[in-house]
């Protein structure tokens, strides 16, 4: 009896001492596997008397039970510690804020184009629209720009693909959102108060021109539009777009073909220490283009100017977004480099308003 005492003394230590499940395995087949030393001694139980038997029978069936037993229940504990290690390697806290995902920006051009339509909206202007692709009828030949007019070799047109045969003048990607002036007043007649914003094209590269730009075209026609109402508008979005009081307009005349009197505008700024401050100083910076609307193009669009006159102006958006943010090269407006745009982009709730102020 002594030694299956000390059997069972040495398996259950062996059991509990089984690190894993294969070792625990190893530790069955010795103990109660075909060949294991408990699974011998019931064979020799064959060769006992049958006094012998019965006593030695139960016990040795009690010491496999007792094995069996404590075999199963050290593999359920090996298989909770398997389990718990890997709880506490996988573990996770659901209450930790989710991990930030880059969100895209609002382009430069966008935000300005927002700024603009907010102020002039404010202004009572409606918001117009036209094609990339004009004809050329309404980007010159309506806007008082005749065919042989110098004014079209200036503008380094990019010109469509017309059908070998087909004679009739190309269309034109449109370089200057004039042509939307015609658009508008044709559809619309007078009196008429809009603004245009939108892309134009010239064959032009260097720090301060891309092939493609945005403009943005103003447009008030009524009975009785002077040069005066030209300067105050301007003057009020100059104030509010650069957030600056003491705004200082300079006109000077130039030549449209499509406005008569013309003048380029000027703003009042200073460059000191590279930087730029609009309003002081004693630089003067050219912003926009503009005059009275000439007759010859209220007449192309359908209205009469013995009845209509008023202003139109054309400003760069590009040019603007450049001098309000203190971005230095134009090119890079257009390159998609991510890492200019999370520099010089806007936050997509960022939207600009009067109240709120126009900037970030
Ligand atoms: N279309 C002109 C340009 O692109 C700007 C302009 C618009 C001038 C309206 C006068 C009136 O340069």
């Amino acid at each position: 009896m002594s030694d299956l005492n000390d059997l069972r003394d040495t398996y259950l230590a062996q059991i509990s001492d089984a690190a894993d499940e294969a070792s625990l395995e190893a530790v069955r087949l010795a103990a109660v596997g075909k060949k294991g030393e408990v699974s011998l001694k019931m064979r020799e139980l064959g060769k006992m008397t049958p006094e012998e038997r019965q006593v030695a029978g139960p016990a040795l069936n009690a010491l496999k039970d007792e094995i069996n037993a404590s075999l199963a229940a050290r593999k359920t504990a090996l298989i909770d510690d398997a389990l718990n290690a890997r709880l506490a390697t996988e573990w996770l806290d659901v209450s930790l804020d989710g991990r930030p995902r880059r969100a895209g920006t609002i382009h430069p051009v966008s935000q300005v184009t927002e700024e603009v339509v907010a102020i002039f909206s404010d202004l009572g202007f409606a918001v117009a629209d036209g094609p990339q692709i004009e004809s050329d009828w309404n980007n010159f030949d309506a806007l008082n720009i005749p065919p042989e007019h110098p004014a079209r070799q200036e503008h380094d047109t990019f010109y469509m693909h017309r059908a070998e045969g087909d004679n009739r003048p190309p269309h034109v990607l449109r370089t200057h959102t004039s042509p939307v002036q015609i658009r508008y007043m044709s559809e619309y007649g007078a009196p008429c108060r809009v603004i245009a914003p939108g892309r134009v094209y010239r064959a032009d590269y260097d720090q301060t021109h891309t092939p493609m730009f945005h403009q943005y075209e103003g447009l008030c026609i009524d009975k009785d539009i002077s040069m005066a109402n030209l300067k105050w508008t301007l003057e009020e979005f100059c104030r509010a777009f650069f957030e600056v009081d003491n705004i200082e307009l300079r006109f000077r005349a130039s030549h449209f073909p499509f406005t008569e009197p013309s003048a380029e505008v000027d703003i009042r700024c200073s460059w000191a220490g590279g930087q730029l401050k609009i309003g002081e100083g004693d630089d003067w910076m050219e912003i926009l283009g503009s005059g009275m609307v000439h007759p010859n193009v209220l007449t192309a669009a359908g209205v009469d100017p013995k009845e209509y006159q008023g202003f139109a102006f054309g400003m760069g958006i590009d040019r603007l977004a450049m001098l309000k943010y203190g971005i230095p090269d134009l090119r890079a407006f257009f390159d998609s480099d991510l890492r200019w745009l999370r520099n010089y982009g806007f936050a997509a709730l960022d939207q600009p308003s009067l109240h709120g102020g126009l900037t970030r």
